[in-house]
C-alpha cells in the first residue's frame, strides 16, 4: 500500500502528465500515449481526486474540456452542447452501464442502437430552411470553429435538403463524423512522399488538420467522407435513433450500414466480438463501438452528467500489443535542448506496420518501468499512434541485465554536460551551439505554422547544417550567397536551389506572430505568440519588458515570462534578431490582430453559485479562463460578476450586499456568445434575482 504522501505525489504527477498529453493532442495534433493508457491514467487521477477532495484544482485536466482555439476560425456557439462519450474497455463496464440505465428507467423495455465508432473528427451541421447554414467543430463543446467553407467541399455533406413529409421542420442539426478512408490516406501520403514532404501520421490527424485548413481550395484536394449519426431539432419530437437513421438517409446523408438494434448486453457483446474480428476489413478506421439507448424519450429522461450523456457509452478496442527485444536506447535532442530517449527495437509487426522504434518519454518513465537494454518489452500501438513501450516481460529478463543509466552528457559532438531542473523530468543540453538543437531550431523556424519555408525540410536542413552553410536561423537568409557552392554538390540542381531561395524570400512577408513563434522561445507556442503580438506590438517593446511586466499580460504566466526574459538576455539571440531585422523580416504587428476572442474578458472576475443546467461549473470556468477572465472561489469586492444557477448558496446574498453584478445562467451564456464585455459593464444585471 502506498502511503498518503506517495498517493498525493502520484496525483500531482498524473495531472502534469495528462495536461501534457492533452496539450500534445489538442494543440499539436499528436498523441504520445495510446488511448488505453490515457484513459487508464485519467481514471486513476479521477480516483485519487475523489480520495483527496481537499486537493481540488480547477486547473486539473479532469476539470477541463480542452479547446481547439488555435487557428483563426470564427467561433460560434453550439445550439446544443456537443458532448463526449465515456470510454470503456470491458464487458463488465457495459453490464454496469446497462444496469444503471435499467435502474433509472424502471419497468421499461430498453433497446440499444449500437454503432461503429468511427476514428475521425466530429462535426455539427445546422440546416435552416432546408439549407446548410453552418458547420461547427466540437471546440470546447459549447463553442466550435466555424468550418462551413470547408464542409462545403465535402461531397458527402448535403448542402440542400428535401425534407420528407413526416419531418417538416425549419431548423435542425445533424452531427456526425468526418473521416478519411485508408485508401485515400495512402494515396495522399504517397503524393506527400513524392514531393519530399513529411508523411501524415494517420487518417484521423489528417482529417482534423484538413478541416482546420484556412484555405478551402486545399480542402477540396483532400477527399473526406462523412457519416451522420445524430439528428437534433426543437421543432418536433423525434422517436428513436433507428428511425432517425432512416430519416437522415432519406434526406441524403450517408448513414453507416452496420448500426444494429440490440436487446441485451449479450447481443451487444456478440456484436463487439464480431467487429473485433471484422474491423480490418472496413475501408476506414474504427476504434470501437458506441452503445446508445434507442428511444429519444428515454435518452431525455436519462440526461447528462458532466460532459457525458448517461444514455450512451463507447466501447473501445484496446490498443494492439506485441512483445519484442529492446536492442538499445538512443537519444534525440529537441530545439529547446530537451534530450528524449528512444527505444530501438527488434523489428516487430504491430497493427499492420513494422515497428522499430518507440518513445520512452524521459528518465523517470524508464526508471518507473525498469526498462533495461536486452529486455523483452511490450510495445503498444492504438490506431496509428506512435508506438509506445508499456511494460517488461520480467520472466525473460537476463540475470546479467543492469538498470539503465540515462546519459549525463549531450550525445552531439560538443559533449556538453546535461542539466536537470528540479520539478522537471527532462534533461536539457543548454549549449546553444549544439548541432542537434540547431537542426531542430531551424526545422521549427521553417515549419508550416512558423515561417512556412517550402523546400526547407528535415533532410535539406540536415545537409545544410552538416556542410556548415547553416548554424542558426539567420543564416537561412544568407544561403543565396552559397548558390555557387551548392550547385557543385550532389543532388542540388539549379531548379531546386531556386525553389528554395524563392521560398526563403517569400517567408520575409510572414507576419510578426509567425516570426515570434518561429524564434523558438521556450514555452512561446502559437497562442502565446499571438497574445504577445497583439499586446506588445513589436519585438523592441517585447525586449524591454521585465518578468513582472510580462506577467501582467493575460495568459502569460511565470514560466513564459521568465523564458522570454532569459531569451533576450542572451547576446547570441539578440545578434540573430538584429540580423533577421537587417534582412527585412517583420518585427512589429502590422494591423490589429484583435480579431480573435482570446482575451475579450480581459481580467474580469467571475464566481459561480448554484447548479448550472446547460454546462458544468468546470466547463463554465474553462470558458471564462479561455477568454482571459479569472474565476474566484469566494465573494469579495474585487469580484466583477456572480453567475447564479438553481438553488444558489449564501454567496448571492453577500454579492448583493457588496453591489456586485449578478448574472443568470442565460445572461452568462449570452455574454459568452456576444463577447461584448463593454456593453455588459454599462448595464446592471439583476435578472437572476427577479
Ligand atoms: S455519439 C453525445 N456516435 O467519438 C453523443 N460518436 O468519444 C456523442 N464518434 O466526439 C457522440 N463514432 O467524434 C457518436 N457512432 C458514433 C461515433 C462517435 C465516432 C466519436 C465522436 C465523439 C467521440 C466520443
Amino acid at each position: 500500500m502506498m502511503d498518503k504522501n506517495n498517493l498525493i505525489a502520484k496525483l500531482y504527477n498524473l495531472r502534469k502528465e495528462i495536461t501534457e498529453y492533452d496539450r500534445q493532442y489538442y494543440i499539436q495534433n499528436t498523441s504520445i500515449v495510446s488511448d488505453f493508457e490515457y484513459d487508464k491514467k485519467y481514471h486513476e487521477l479521477l480516483d485519487l481526486e475523489a480520495q483527496f477532495p481537499e486537493l481540488y484544482d480547477p486547473d486539473s485536466p479532469t476539470q477541463r474540456v480542452p479547446s481547439d482555439k488555435i487557428l483563426s476560425f470564427k467561433k460560434s456557439a453550439h445550439n446544443y452542447p456537443m458532448l463526449s462519450l465515456q470510454n470503456t474497455y470491458t464487458i463488465e463496464e457495459i453490464i454496469a452501464f446497462d444496469q444503471r440505465c435499467r435502474q433509472l428507467l424502471p419497468n421499461q423495455e430498453i433497446k440499444y442502437f449500437v454503432e461503429l465508432k468511427f476514428d475521425g473528427v466530429s462535426l455539427s451541421l445546422r440546416y435552416i430552411n432546408n439549407k446548410l447554414n453552418i458547420a461547427l467543430t466540437r471546440g470546447d463543446g459549447l463553442t466550435g470553429d466555424d468550418v462551413t467553407l470547408n464542409a462545403l467541399q465535402i461531397k458527402d455533406i448535403p448542402k440542400l435538403i428535401h425534407l420528407p413529409k413526416d419531418f417538416q421542420v425549419n431548423e435542425f442539426e445533424v452531427r456526425g463524423e468526418v473521416f478519411m478512408t485508408r485508401h485515400n490516406f495512402t494515396l495522399l501520403n504517397n503524393k506527400q512522399l513524392e514531393a519530399n514532404l513529411k508523411p501524415f501520421s494517420n487518417p484521423r490527424n489528417l482529417t482534423s488538420g484538413t478541416l482546420k485548413l484556412l484555405d478551402s481550395n486545399e480542402v477540396a484536394k483532400r477527399p473526406l467522407n462523412f457519416f451522420a449519426y445524430y439528428l437534433l431539432t426543437n421543432d418536433t419530437q423525434l422517436i428513436s435513433l433507428q428511425s432517425n437513421a432512416h430519416l437522415l438517409e432519406t434526406m441524403g446523408f450517408p448513414v453507416n450500414e452496420y448500426s444494429k438494434l440490440c436487446n441485451s448486453v449479450n447481443e451487444i457483446k456478440q456484436y463487439i466480438d464480431e467487429w473485433q474480428e471484422r474491423r480490418d476489413t472496413l475501408p476506414y478506421n474504427i476504434d470501437g463501438l458506441v452503445i446508445k439507448i434507442n428511444s429519444i424519450e428515454q435518452q431525455q429522461k436519462l440526461g447528462y452528467i458532466s460532459r457525458f450523456p448517461r444514455w450512451a457509452i463507447a466501447f473501445k478496442y484496446s490498443a494492439e500489443q506485441a512483445e519484442t527485444k529492446l536492442l538499445d536506447i538512443t537519444y534525440q535532442v529537441g530545439r529547446t535542448g530537451i534530450v528524449s530517449p528512444v527505444a530501438e527495437l527488434e523489428p516487430v509487426e504491430l497493427a499492420e506496420t513494422i515497428v522499430k522504434r518507440a518513445t520512452l518519454n524521459n528518465e523517470d518513465f524508464i526508471k518507473e518501468n525498469d526498462f533495461r537494454i536486452g529486455d523483452y518489452v511490450y510495445v503498444e500501438k492504438g490506431g496509428e499512434i506512435i508506438p509506445k513501450l508499456v511494460g517488461v516481460n520480467f520472466e525473460k529478463r537476463s540475470p546479467a541485465s543492469k538498470p539503465f543509466e540515462f546519459i549525463k552528457i549531450c550525445p552531439c559532438e560538443k559533449q556538453t554536460p546535461l542539466t536537470k531542473y528540479p520539478e522537471e523530468s527532462a534533461y536539457y543540453c543548454l549549449n546553444p551551439e549544439c548541432p542537434w538543437q540547431i537542426r531542430k531550431r531551424i526545422e521549427h523556424f521553417a515549419s508550416r505554422n512558423a515561417m512556412n519555408i517550402e523546400f526547407l525540410g528535415e533532410k535539406s536542413i540536415d545537409e545544410l547544417v552538416s556542410l556548415g552553410f547553416l548554424s542558426n536561423i539567420a543564416d537561412i537568409y544568407e544561403l543565396h550567397k552559397h548558390k555557387a557552392s551548392l550547385l557543385k554538390l550532389d543532388g542540388w540542381q539549379e531548379k531546386s536551389i531556386n525553389n528554395l531561395l524563392n521560398a526563403i524570400e517569400k517567408s520575409k512577408t510572414k507576419p510578426f506572430i509567425n516570426v515570434l513563434f518561429g524564434l523558438g522561445i521556450r514555452y512561446v507556442g502559437e497562442t502565446a505568440a499571438k497574445i504577445l503580438a497583439k499586446e506588445v506590438r513589436s519585438i523592441n517593446n517585447l525586449m524591454e519588458l521585465s518578468t513582472d511586466d510580462l506577467r501582467k499580460i493575460n495568459q502569460i504566466g511565470d514560466k513564459i515570462a521568465e523564458s522570454i526574459v532569459n531569451f533576450f538576455a542572451n547576446p547570441l539571440n539578440i545578434e540573430i534578431i538584429n540580423r533577421l531585422k537587417s534582412y527585412n523580416l517583420i518585427f512589429h504587428a502590422e494591423k490589429d490582430t484583435d480579431n480573435n476572442s482570446i482575451s475579450f474578458l480581459d481580467g474580469k472576475t467571475f464566481l459561480f453559485t448554484g447548479e448550472l443546467s446547460s454546462l458544468t461549473r468546470n466547463e463554465a470556468s474553462n470558458l471564462v479562463e479561455a477568454n482571459g477572465g479569472k474565476v474566484f472561489s469566494s465573494v469579495s469586492k474585487k469580484l466583477d460578476f456572480l453567475v447564479v444557477g438553481e438553488n444558489p448558496g449564501s454567496k448571492l446574498q453577500k454579492a448583493l450586499e457588496l453591489n456586485i453584478s449578478v448574472l443568470s445562467e442565460k445572461d452568462f451564456l449570452d455574454l459568452m456568445n456576444s463577447q461584448n464585455i463593454k456593453e455588459l459593464n454599462e448595464q446592471h444585471f439583476d435578472s437572476a434575482t427577479k
